[in-house]
């Protein structure tokens, strides 16, 4: 049965007695070979056609992935494929899952631009040789699902937080919540640089999430606030030029994010997070950041 509620007075939960879900241990990169702008398919593209310094962006890369191999994740590398300038952004072709009884499953996205369709097969194949069931939606059904951009699991708990508006359709999460067997907090998207979920929203724990409140409804503020015990805000700038809500703390505790975030890793700090800064200046050139140049995987 599938389960979406887009406002508190569907709440029927309280997150700490959700079921419990194992952190991923496993992180998947693509390597930025083929990285570029070569279209704008998002506000951020807009003037950067052909402006990556392509050896900087190597460089900004494997930085990150050092610092996974560092925290203890298995690092899968995949080779880019010429042609797909964004398939460096692997957050966006999938969606993982961990079933109750240890099955693991992916839903496999329908990309909302002709441009990034064909990236989709090649990160299927790192599924089906590890051993994924692959779960393809109806694609007469649904237009677009950018995968992990827009559909953020809860950490450690079976809770799906799904953006919509720019890149997925709402539709998509009575199909993903019947399929995973998992409640969906469906979040409307508003403000277009913020078209994905993860360039406004970032889970830190069970307890905490970091945001930036005008790419939300009242409704979705509501279901935020009323969900999380602990919720940063971030800056207008931080959150738009440098993509701080693009920040990733795959274990719960150390927070990778773009550099630079001086409030906001203050006010990280504080809660008690580990701040690791990274340099993404030319990923912020394509519209994205730590958060999707990664897939998080079981
Ligand atoms: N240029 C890419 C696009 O517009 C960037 C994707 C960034 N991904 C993300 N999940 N924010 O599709």
């Amino acid at each position: 049965m599938s389960k979406v509620i887009t406002s508190v007075n569907q709440l029927d939960f309280n997150v700490s007695e959700l079921e419990n879900m194992p952190a991923p241990e496993k992180v998947l990169l693509v390597k930025p070979t083929y990285f570029s702008v070569e279209y704008v398919i998002n506000p951020h593209m807009e003037g950067h056609i052909g402006d990556v310094d392509k050896l900087a962006a190597q460089n900004e890369w494997e930085h990150l992935k050092a610092a996974y191999e560092e925290l203890g994740f298995y690092v899968h590398v995949e080779e880019g494929r010429r042609g797909f300038p964004d398939m460096v952004f692997c957050a966006n072709q999938s969606l993982p899952n961990i079933t109750k009884d240890g099955k693991k499953e992916v839903i496999m996205s329908v990309m909302n631009s002709e441009q990034r369709k064909g990236e989709v097969p090649f990160i299927q194949k790192v599924y089906e040789e590890t051993s994924y069931e692959i779960v393809h939606l109806d694609n007469t059904r649904f237009s677009s699902f950018e995968g992990m951009g827009d559909a953020i699991w809860h950490f450690k708990k079976r809770l799906l937080w799904g953006g919509y508006g720019y890149r997925s359709s709402k539709e998509v999460y009575d199909v993903i919540s019947e399929t995973f067997d998992t409640p969906v907090i469906a979040l409307e998207l508003v403000d277009e640089r913020f078209y994905h979920l993860d360039t406004c929203l970032c889970m830190l724990d069970s307890e905490t999430v970091m945001y930036y409140p005008k790419a939300f409804t009242d409704n979705g503020k509501e279901l935020i606030h009323t969900l999380f015990k602990n919720v940063i805000e971030v800056s207008k700038y931080e959150a738009e030029k440098l993509f701080a809500c693009n920040a990733t703390c795959p274990d719960g505790k150390n927070v990778f994010i773009q550099q630079g975030c001086v409030d906001v890793n203050h006010k990280l700090k504080e809660a008690g997070f580990k701040i690791h800064e990274f340099s993404t200046y030319q990923f912020l050139k394509s519209g994205g950041s730590v958060f999707c140049m990664k897939m998080l995987l079981w």
